[in-house]
């Protein structure tokens, strides 16, 4: 068995007549009276094999018929012209006349079909993981991903970047997640923490001197998991020294400019639309707003100042907001009991109801239109725009449930109503964000992004006095409607860093116990830094249409964490925990 001459995507007409070797997984093998039929499959593609019982030797056809779908089997024969094309196939116009043929490795049946489309539970395909990554689709978005980190690499070396490893096992990182903890055997009952994110090290390798770093980076957090979160995932990390906040943009809107043209063959206008975090909140209830629909979300709290609906009128009195969405012609299509459904969805993210409004023949009707004055009535009209068959949501709360809940129906809706066009690609960056966020629970400020994000200049002076003022100089870039990717200017100023960390209620040896190496790094002469990160896994899968990043990683976890394939995690012998110096309690 000689080594193969082609791939199965490659023959075309113009191979006619010239003998070929050929290897793959048998696809689909049809025997139709005499004449064998085998659909060759690689990595590359189909050929169509043909074995017919009338010129073939005994041997060879019954080896044929042994020929089961996934075995692997070795061909030799010559390409002719196919009577029956199919246009559907690069190589359909020919087939391969087999005169000889080895099987090299036999299959079971297996428990999913290999094929684009499957009927297949996600916890089968999980569990048999190398067979579903067999499915051609599977296999294109796996081939994607390498090929998009191959246009990341160029680009950046091309930048004058260098890709620099750093460590897995590490100390805690503060991107705010749980850690992953590994036990060590050497210092028993302490622990090394998998890196949330490369952040500290990169900071590090800027006070070293390499200016612009790269890498892709495996980050580990504890999470609750969703479609586009994992517990490891991949990020594009980048760091760099002198470059402007606009600059570190303009380098990512390059670089994803290029992949879009790459692999979309779009062209995306850059520079990107830049919207303030405010500003998205307030018309898309979203800190990562998807504006390929419109659906924006109102304030009518004027509207409403006389109110005389006590929900209305109690929100107001609580200095609360009273918003809404103009769903248009959404009046014939969300019956009461659909819109039921609505507020469930609007309950899940806090709101306590969700009131409506449909208004048709010129006439308002729905859960709040007895306590509508006519003056009112105008009002709305003018300030939604609203007109026959329209259908309005209402959500009265404080700020961040009214953007939470009416962000998520305002999805939904536009889901349901089919208001996007898939192959827009919606980018923008989302500036200014706040640098601290309110824990009510522990009743203090935490970093909304990490600790060593950089105030921006005007807002250093509220750092102690009014820290829920204070901008940080961050950014996110956004693709219709997921993060695509966060980063930030960094503080290089140790006052400055010792006043942030004092107001996120760090004392000095705290701060300094968890902090202290980067801390005394940058006492040698820091230069001013920032950086970014880019889910790569929610790149590829936005890239891809699929719906969640487990379909463009290779062997991803369920949203237990778990991997159902190697039945991680799993118990460990008694004497490695002895090792550890663990014990499990029970
Ligand atoms: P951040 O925490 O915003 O920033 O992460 C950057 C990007 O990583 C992706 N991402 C994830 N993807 C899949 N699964 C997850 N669990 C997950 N968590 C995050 C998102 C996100 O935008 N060190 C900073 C970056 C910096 O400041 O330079 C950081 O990690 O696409
Ligand atoms: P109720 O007075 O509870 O019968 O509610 C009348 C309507 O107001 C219903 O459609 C509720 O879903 C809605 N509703 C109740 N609370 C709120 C709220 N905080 N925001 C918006 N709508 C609400």
């Amino acid at each position: 068995m000689a080594n193969r001459t082609h791939n199965n995507n490659e023959l075309r007409l113009s191979h006619v007549g010239s003998v070929v070797e050929l290897k793959g997984w048998v696809a689909k093998a049809r025997n139709k009276g005499g004449l064998i039929f085998i659909d060759l499959r690689d990595r590359f593609g189909i050929t169509q094999l043909v074995i017919d019982q009338s010129v073939a030797s005994t041997e060879l056809y019954e080896t044929a018929e042994k020929a089961r779908n996934e075995f692997i089997i070795y061909v030799k024969g010559e390409v002719v012209e196919r009577s029956s094309k199919n246009p559907n196939l690069p190589t359909g116009d020919i087939e391969i006349k087999v005169n000889n043929m080895e099987i090299i490795s036999t299959a079971e049946t297996t428990p999913i079909i290999i094929s684009d489309e499957t009927d297949a539970l996600e916890d089968t395909r999980l569990k048999y993981r190398y067979l579903d990554l067999r499915r051609p689709k599977m296999q294109q978005n796996i081939i994607l991903r390498s090929k998009i980190v191959n246009v990341v690499r160029n680009y950046l070396h091309q930048n004058e970047f260098i890709e620099i490893e750093t460590p897995i096992l590490t100390k805690s990182t503060p991107e705010g997640a749980r850690d992953y903890l590994v036990p060590s055997r050497v210092h028993p009952g302490e622990f090394y923490a998998l890196p949330q994110s490369p952040q500290i090290f990169k900071q590090l390798c800027m006070v070293a001197g390499f200016e612009k770093y790269y890498q892709i980076a495996r980050c580990f957090r504890d999470e609750d998991l969703r479609a586009d979160r994992q517990p490891e995932f991949t990020q594009i990390d980048i760091e760099t020294s002198f470059f402007t906040a606009e600059e570190i943009q303009t380098l990512v809107e390059k670089m994803l400019v290029i992949i879009m043209k790459e692999f979309k063959n779009v062209d995306i206008k850059a520079p990107f639309d830049r919207i303030t975090f405010h500003e998205a909140m307030t018309r898309f209830g979203s800190d990562k707003p998807d504006r390929r629909y419109k659906l924006e979300l109102v304030e009518l709290n004027d509207v409403f100042k006389n109110t005389t609906f006590s929900v209305f009128a109690s929100t107001l009195s609580n200095e609360g907001f009273i918003r809404a969405i103009n769903v248009k012609n959404g009046a014939e299509k969300y019956s009461r009991k659909e819109i039921d459904r609505l507020t469930d969805i609007a309950k899940k993210y806090g709101a306590k109801g969700l009131a409506f409004l449909k208004y048709e023949n010129n006439d308002f009707t729905g859960s709040i239109s007895k306590f509508l004055s006519s003056d009112e009535k105008v009002a709305l009209i003018n300030k939604l725009a609203i007109e026959n068959n329209d259908l309005i949501l209402f959500v009265a709360d404080k700020f961040s449930v009214s953007c939470d809940a009416l962000g998520a129906i305002r999805k939904q809706i536009a889901n349901e109503m089919k208001l996007i066009n898939e192959n827009d690609f919606n980018f923008l960056w989302v500036v200014d964000w706040p640098l601290f966020e309110y824990n009510e629970e522990n009743k203090r400020y935490v970093a909304a992004h990490h600790p060593f994000t950089s105030p921006q200049k005007d807002s250093v002076k509220f750092l102690e006095s009014e820290p829920s003022k204070c901008l940080a100089q961050a950014y996110d870039v956004v693709l219709n409607g997921f993060e695509l990717g966060g980063g930030s200017i960094r503080i290089h100023n140790s006052e400055l860093q010792a006043q942030m960390f004092k107001t996120l209620g760090f004392t000095k040896e705290e701060a300094y116990a968890q902090f202290g190496f980067l801390m005394d790094a940058f006492r040698y002469g820091t230069p001013p830094h920032g950086g970014i990160a880019l889910g790569l896994d929610r790149l590829v899968m936005l890239l891809v249409n699929a719906e969640s990043i487990r379909d463009v990683i290779a062997f991803p976890k369920t949203a237990s964490a778990s991997d159902l394939m190697t039945q991680a995690p799993s118990p460990v012998a008694e004497a490695q925990l002895k090792e550890l110096s663990i014990k499990v309690r029970e």
